[in-house]
């Protein structure tokens, strides 16, 4: 995902056909919560209210590393 082609895990999921939840698609309902099995990842932009340490936004997220998602 590191190039410019996709803004976000949720749009690189849907690329690949990869159900996922989502709603307002801009971090402010929390409703893409997904669980982190190893990794970390960057917000942008940030989301109004962070999701608990383990989770992540899929909509407004992206990975700083190599990263895998409990989808
Ligand atoms: S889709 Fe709403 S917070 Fe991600």
């Amino acid at each position: 995902m590191g190039g410019s082609t996709y803004h976000s895990f949720l749009e690189l999921a849907e690329a690949c056909d990869i159900p996922t939840r989502c709603s307002c698609r801009t971090g402010v309902w929390s409703a893409c919560e997904t669980g982190i099995v190893a990794g970390t990842v960057a917000y942008r932009p940030d989301p109004i209210e962070p999701p608990p340490v383990g989770n992540v936004l899929v909509c407004c997220s992206h990975p700083q590393a190599d990263l895998v998602l409990d989808l």
